[in-house]
This record gives C-alpha cells, sequence and structure tokens, in this order.
C-alpha cells in the first residue's frame, strides 16, 4: 500500500454501530462506539456474552464494515475501501486469533514428515 506508512500509528472509530439483520429481525451489536488507540497501546476489550466484543474486533479488523460510523487508520477512512483494498490492509497489517477458528472441515493437513 503506497498510501500507508511502514507501520500503523493510530485506530479511531468513530460512532460506530452494527446491526445484524436476521431475517426481519434486526440485532444491535455496536451502539455508537467512539475510541482512539495509539500504537504501542494495550487495549483490553471486556463485557458480559453478546456485548458486541467480537463484533467490534471484527469491524476494527476490517473483517465487517460498520452500519454507520467510520474506522481510520493513520487518520484515513478505511470504511470507504472496497474490499481488495481493505483485504491487501488486513495481510499486510492486522492479525487476528479467532475465538473459533473457522477451519474447513473437509480439508486436513497430512502430519509432517521428519526433516520436513
Ligand atoms: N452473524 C450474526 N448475525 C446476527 N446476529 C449476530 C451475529 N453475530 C453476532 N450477533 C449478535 O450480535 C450481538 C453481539 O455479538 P458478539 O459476538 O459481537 O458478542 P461478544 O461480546 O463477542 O460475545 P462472546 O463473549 O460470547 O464472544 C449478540 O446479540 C449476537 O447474538
Ligand atoms: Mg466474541
Amino acid at each position: 500500500m503506497l498510501w500507508m506508512g511502514v507501520r500503523m500509528t493510530s485506530l479511531v472509530a468513530e460512532n460506530v454501530t452494527k446491526v445484524y439483520r436476521k431475517g426481519s429481525s434486526q440485532v444491535p451489536a455496536l451502539r455508537g462506539v467512539t475510541l482512539e488507540i495509539q500504537d504501542g497501546e494495550s487495549v483490553a476489550v471486556m463485557g458480559p456474552s453478546g456485548s458486541g466484543k467480537s463484533t467490534l474486533l471484527y469491524v476494527l479488523g476490517l473483517l465487517a464494515t460498520p452500519t454507520s460510523g467510520r474506522v481510520l487508520i493513520d487518520g484515513r477512512n478505511v470504511t470507504v475501501l472496497d474490499d481488495i483494498t481493505r483485504s491487501s490492509l488486513r495481510n499486510k497489517y492486522i492479525g487476528f486469533v479467532f475465538q473459533s477458528y473457522n477451519l474447513l472441515s473437509g480439508l486436513t493437513a497430512p502430519p509432517a514428515s521428519p526433516g520436513g
């Protein structure tokens, strides 16, 4: 990404909302989250099950788009970027350890061979 610096220095959420739509019902998972995280900070997001922690990480990690509000990386609005650009940013700058591993059940890796 030519327009990004070598590393991220700030991650900002501005009034982020996320509403999941299940058929005719709507689940508001995030209701206006505003936060700022600077390079070098460690942040823990805590709350009861269903309070929106994973949803917030998906939105901050560019895996999901907010229903409204903006996410800014180094001051640039990343919510308006196309899928390919978002994927490229994720690939380069964002690491995830998932709560559920999202493995493909039909695929199995062969055991590692000695020395290989
Ligand atoms: N794909 C989805 N479709 C519809 N509703 C969803 C979806 N994912 C999450 N939700 C709902 O959004 C709300 C927030 O869920 P989320 O998974 O972000 O919470 P959480 O804080 O990570 O919970 P946990 O501690 O159990 O991991 C919950 O009401 C949940 O049921
Ligand atoms: Mg979760």
